[in-house]
Formats: C-alpha cells, structure tokens, sequence
C-alpha cells in the first residue's frame, strides 16, 4: 500500500513493479496491474501462472485481492501493463472481477512499458453489466 501526489505516475508506477514480479514461466507474459481507491491507497498485483495452467491468476484479480483483503471496497481507477505493442487489456474474468468494486467513473488505464496508453471507463469495457445491485438486498 502507498500513497502519492501524482496519483496516475504512482499508480502506473506500482503497476509496473508488480509486472517485474510477476511469475508467467509458462505464458512468459508478464503483466502487472495497481488500483487506487478512494482513500488514495494503491493495492498492486501480477499474474501468477501455475504448472496446472488454469489455476493462474491474472494480475487484476491480485491486485483486487490484496485490495479486498486490506477492507476497501471501491475501485477509482486501475492501471494494467504489459509487454508488446497490442492493448494489454483485462480479460473478461477480470472486467467482471473490477466491476464488483468499480462505479460508473471508475477509470481503466491500459498501459506499456513506456506508460499509459488508452484509458477506458468500465462501461466502455463491460457495458450493461451485472453487478451487486442487481440482486436482492
Ligand atoms: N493476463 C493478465 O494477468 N492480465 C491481463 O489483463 C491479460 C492477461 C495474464 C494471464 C496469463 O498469465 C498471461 O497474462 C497470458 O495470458
């Protein structure tokens, strides 16, 4: 956890260490990712592969869980990077894992090496999604 001034450098910033210890022996696609919440705290995680290749987890849901697992509960913006000249952006799993935790102004920035490349809202990557609200009290 940490907090800074320049709130999407620090963010990109704690992204990019978590790629760097990121375990992708298998993929060799390290990608790491850092989510801010309201309070200004910044959670970070990377994927994690596994020799049974569908037990990894990406580097959201890391950094989600460690989010979780401190009490926070809302996501104000999110920073993923990875390698290679595509987008590097989260997967369905994922889009739905920051849902949980995101608002309509929650912020999604895909960035590389360099920093940020595209920024997207939630809405933009998950339209009419299903969310705590849509079930009963
Ligand atoms: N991966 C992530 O961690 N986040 C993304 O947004 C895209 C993909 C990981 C999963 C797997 O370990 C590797 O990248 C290759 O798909």
């Amino acid at each position: 956890m940490s907090r800074n001034a320049e709130p999407l450098a620090a963010l990109f910033a704690a992204a990019r260490a978590a790629q760097m210890n990121a375990y992708a022996p298998y993929s060799r696609f390290k990608v790491g990712a850092a989510v801010r919440t309201p309070g200004g705290a910044v959670f970070s995680g990377g994927n994690v592969e596994n020799a049974a290749y569908p037990e990894g987890v990406c580097a959201e849901t890391s950094a989600i869980s460690a989010m979780a697992l401190a009490g926070e509960r809302r996501i104000v913006e999110i920073c993923v990077v990875g390698d290679g000249d595509a987008l590097c952006t989260p997967c369905g799993g994922c889009r739905q894992r920051i849902r949980e935790f995101a608002d309509a102004r929650t912020t999604i920035h895909v960035a590389g090496p360099d920093g940020v490349r595209k920024t997207f809202t939630l809405a933009d990557l998950l339209p009419e999604s299903f969310g705590p609200g849509h079930l009963p009290a």
